[in-house]
């Protein structure tokens, strides 16, 4: 159990209108701060104003980028409660992702601690229309001021949250995906499944490339082989296929996104038939052809569900389900953020309660 100081603003902000939120560009009043060091491990856990950090420009997070992060939303529930969704499967993965970029392990409980300690300081900032929610960003950096690479022996693990409506400015709408074949996201053996700061650095260039171009997003294809479909740049994504919902299998490139997660689990619950498995490109536009391709949607914390509604390979573009949001889209939506909010009874124990 942490003892967390806590520093209150006597500044609080002036907070955004529910329609004037966009993704991650306003900060709440508070930020939660702990500090690692070999012979303490964690420790110094404290709730201070919202400020800037001061670092020393050799931080090796800045050279080497040995840093995570993760993504979970706090929501004013309909009976007031605040709820976080699922939140201990964030702090499995960030534990994970540690694991695998050498940052020490961060206990379990502790981390809800502070992320529910950093919530419930700044509760009046969940916004409740529909749509919004608290967005809530765990990270931690990598702060030893040394240039050789080797692990860092010092890392400071933060919490800071921001008020946000949409991911996309397309909403529930669906968005249009360019399939990108010249550069690659992730391959076999590295750090594609890590939530890890520099897997988003590498995807920026295609990012633009698709912007430019008048798409939203792009899906990745496998790094090796590159015909097997990934993810898209900020969710996982998933296809209708005659009946059958199909999710690129966890190969160890892919992110292993907790709503992801939850709509697999939903589907099994209401009688879908979905399978995890690779699935290629040529596997998706061919079942367009043959008019089978019912649905694509990407989900992730940040998108929620996000119907596909075009997709570009190789200059052949498709449109899916009339450039619609399909039925099956619309109901996981519903369904999901239902839960979030408690406006759906939550049979599977997602829900906990700040
Ligand atoms: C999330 O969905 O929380 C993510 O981490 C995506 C983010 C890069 C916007």
């Amino acid at each position: 159990m942490l003892n967390i100081q806590i520093e209150k603003t006597n500044q609080p902000k002036q907070k955004p209108e529910p329609e004037e939120l966009v993704f991650g560009a306003v900060f709440t009043d508070h930020m939660f701060v702990m500090d690692y060091e070999i012979s303490q491990g964690w420790h110094n856990p404290k709730i201070v104003p919202y400020q800037p950090i001061t670092l020393e420009p050799s931080a090796m997070v800045f050279h080497y980028g040995q840093e995570m992060f993760e993504g979970m939303k706090a929501y004013k529930g309909v009976d007031g409660r605040v709820l976080l969704f699922r939140p201990e499967k964030n702090i499995e993965r960030t534990n994970k992702t540690n694991d695998r970029i050498c940052i020490p392990q961060i206990d379990e409980d502790d981390m809800l601690q502070a992320i529910k300690a950093l919530v419930d300081i700044d509760k009046d900032w969940i916004p409740n229309a529909g749509g919004t929610a608290l967005y809530i960003r765990p990270f931690i950096i990598a702060t030893d001021p040394y240039l050789g690479v080797r692990p860092s022996n010092t890392y400071k693990f933060m919490v800071i949250a921001c008020p946000v409506g949409a991911y996309y400015k397309e909403g529930i709408n669906p968005v249009k995906i360019w399939v990108e074949t010249e550069y690659v996201r992730a391959v076999p053996g590295g750090v594609g499944e890590a939530k890890t700061g520099g897997n988003y650095a590498a995807s920026i260039k295609a990012q633009m490339k698709a912007k430019e171009r008048g798409y939203t997003q792009v899906l990745w294809l496998d790094g090796v082989e590159r015909k097997y479909v990934e993810e898209v740049g900020t969710m996982n994504v998933f296809f209708k296929i005659n009946g059958e919902i199909i999710t690129p299998e966890l190969t160890g490139s892919i992110l292993a996104g907790v709503t992801r997660n939850s709509v697999i689990e939903l589907l099994n619950a209401w009688g879908e038939r979905v399978v995890e498995r690779r699935i290629t490109i040529d596997e998706i536009y061919e079942a367009h052809k043959a008019g089978i391709l019912e649905e694509v949607f990407g989900t992730g914390t940040a998108a929620v569900i996000s119907p596909v509604g075009e997709l570009n390979y190789r200059g052949d573009m498709i449109t899916i389900n009339n450039n619609e949001i399909g039925a099956l889209s619309q109901k996981i939506y519903d369904t999901i953020t239902g839960l979030q909010t408690g406006a759906i009874k939550d049979e599977f124990g997602w829900t906990v309660e700040v």
